[in-house]
């Protein structure tokens, strides 16, 4: 059975202005992966994992958000890619090759970090020196009027270079409070000049920014990622309706797309982890389609479920649906969701390994999905077995059934043994009393029931295999695979540290 009907509105064409969209869901910037070579650089690996997000079957791809400097003052993350200069062009022309290869929007993203950028310097740019609350940043310089014409300029030609190189439209990102965010905002904006103080001369970097890369790139469309809330009021940033307002400004001055965003790095309340209930912010999304009808509107913050998006847009809460970390966990997701094989998904558990590993300059792997960064990696592929082998896999924890699951998609002969009730071991039992949300893990142990079904692995529970057992059974199998789980000892448990308002595992290093 297909579930196609349900998701009508998230499969329905949509027109964008000039441009047309094959379906309403938008590739999210969520690329910024350190694949990059330390000059921003594109490499191999990069390439690869583009080719994965171009084939997502989204209507709108975002590419990862570039540094419009040649200083690197805008530069977040050590191997982020770089767009200041014409000699980029030709890796981007790549880019947007592939997403016009899958008949997708290509949207190339400028992302100047500011108060979290400056990664190779001794230093970031803001609009008044306001010191880090997160030891991971530069030390802050108050950037003079003149870098700020500067900076204004580096985005037009970003822009400029993005249409040069084939994309259909830019963005611009204020997201988690980059450079743009830290100029609306009243927390890291105590100018007295004309970019500060009022919300209209705290917003007057925005709307210059954006007239300056409209008038770049013509009529190609320009998106804003703005703050719907900053959840920043412990440090006196801006309230929900100051964000409202800057929407509205941004509006009048003509983006083409608002991209609606919740949260600083530096917040202390959670935004997209665990702990935030699926489609929590979407109130956000539906106030902005409200006060801005004729704007589109994207949002898909901690919205990891297609049917969800469907209905919100189905109910006008927002236009296209934005997604990000969902894709990074299973890139065939839309494809699954258009087939009604929504139980084959691997979903996004919101553990937040992949960002945290960005901050502590490692390229992003996911929780989840063990392919992601070695999509130009021979062994990570799966291929047919030369030899198909008879394996015996102990234990039908999360490892377990990964292993069988691949050894069975690569034409082996796989049967489980479990000593337990049932599929997904250890994890079965936390996921039941999981203090968080239990759906997160839950969807996990039963994505892993639907892949044994849906493989025709045979899962023997309730079968204890001791050495005993191996001795009598060995000679029946090529390869025995033993999965029966880890004992956690207490001496070697990770420091719990908390990083930028999400928090984030010092143990995640070894993802
Ligand atoms: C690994 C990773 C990289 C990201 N890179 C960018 C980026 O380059 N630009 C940007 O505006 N947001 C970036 N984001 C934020 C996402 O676009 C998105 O807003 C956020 O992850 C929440 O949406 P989700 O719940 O669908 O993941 C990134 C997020 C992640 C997890
Ligand atoms: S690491 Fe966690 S939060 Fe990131 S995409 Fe994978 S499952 Fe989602």
């Amino acid at each position: 059975m297909t579930q196609t009907a349900p998701l009508a509105r998230l499969f329905e064409p949509a027109r964008w202005g000039k441009l047309h969209s094959k379906n309403r869901i938008k590739y999210g910037s969520c690329c910024v992966s350190n694949y990059n070579n330390r000059d921003g650089t594109h490499t191999i690996r990069e390439h690869a994992r583009t080719q994965v997000i171009a084939q997502t079957g989204c209507g709108i791809i975002t590419n990862q958000g570039a540094y419009p400097d040649p200083l690197g003052e805008g530069k977040g993350y050590f191997r982020q890619v770089a767009i200041y200069d014409d000699k980029c062009i030709p890796e981007f022309e790549k880019i947007a090759g592939y997403i016009h290869d899958a008949g997708a929007i290509a949207v190339q993203q400028v992302l100047h970090a500011g108060r979290y950028g400056g990664i190779d310097l001794g230093y970031c740019l803001q609009p008044s020196i306001v010191p880090q609350t997160l030891p991971h940043f530069r030390p802050p310089r108050e950037i003079t009027k003149e870098q700020i014409r500067a900076t204004v300029q580096q985005h037009a030609e970003a822009a400029r270079r993005a249409l040069k190189a084939g994309f259909d439209a830019t963005e611009v990102t204020s997201f988690m409070g980059y450079l743009l965010a830290t100029f609306n905002s009243k927390f890291t904006n105590r100018r007295t000049d004309e970019y500060g103080g009022s919300l209209k001369n705290r917003g007057r970097f925005m709307c210059e920014l954006i007239d300056a890369m409209k008038q770049a790139q013509g009529d190609a469309p320009l998106v804003i990622r703005l703050n719907g809330n900053e959840l920043m009021d412990r440090w006196g940033g801006n309230t929900e309706d100051e964000c409202f307002e800057l929407m509205q400004l941004a509006a009048e001055h003509g983006v083409d797309m608002i991209s609606v965003t919740v949260g600083w790095q530096e917040a202390p309340e959670s935004s997209i982890g665990r702990d935030v209930p699926p489609g929590y912010w979407r109130r956000l999304a539906a106030r902005a389609k409200k006060m801005l009808p004729n704007t589109p509107i994207a949002f898909g913050n901690r919205l990891p479920d297609p049917h969800m998006a469907s209905k919100c847009i189905e109910q006008g809460e927002f236009d296209f649906w934005e997604v990000c970390r969902p894709m990074l966990a299973d890139p065939e997701l839309v494809h699954k969701a258009a087939a009604g094989r929504m139980g084959e998904v691997k979903r996004c558990i919101g553990s937040l390994n992949c960002l945290s590993r960005l901050f502590r300059d490692l390229p992003y792997t996911c929780t989840r999905n063990p392919q992601l960064g070695h999509e130009y990696d021979p062994a990570y592929q799966i291929t047919p077995a030369v030899m198909p082998k008879k394996i015996m896999v102990i234990g039908a924890g999360p490892a377990g059934m990964e292993c069988a699951i691949t050894a069975k998609r690569r034409g082996h002969d796989v049967i489980v043994f479990e000593r337990g009730p049932g599929i997904g071991g250890a994890l079965a039992g936390y996921a039941r009393n999981d203090l968080a949300n239990s759906d997160d893990l839950t969807s996990v142990v039963a994505y892993y029931r639907n892949m044994a079904e849906a493989l025709n692995i045979e899962v023997r529970c309730n079968t204890s295999i001791d050495v005993k057992a191996m001795r009598s059974m060995l000679h029946q199998y090529d390869v025995a695979v033993i999965a029966t789980g880890a004992r956690i000892d207490a001496r070697f448990l990770p420091e719990c540290t908390p990083v930028r308002g999400w928090w984030c595992w010092a143990g995640a290093r070894s993802g």
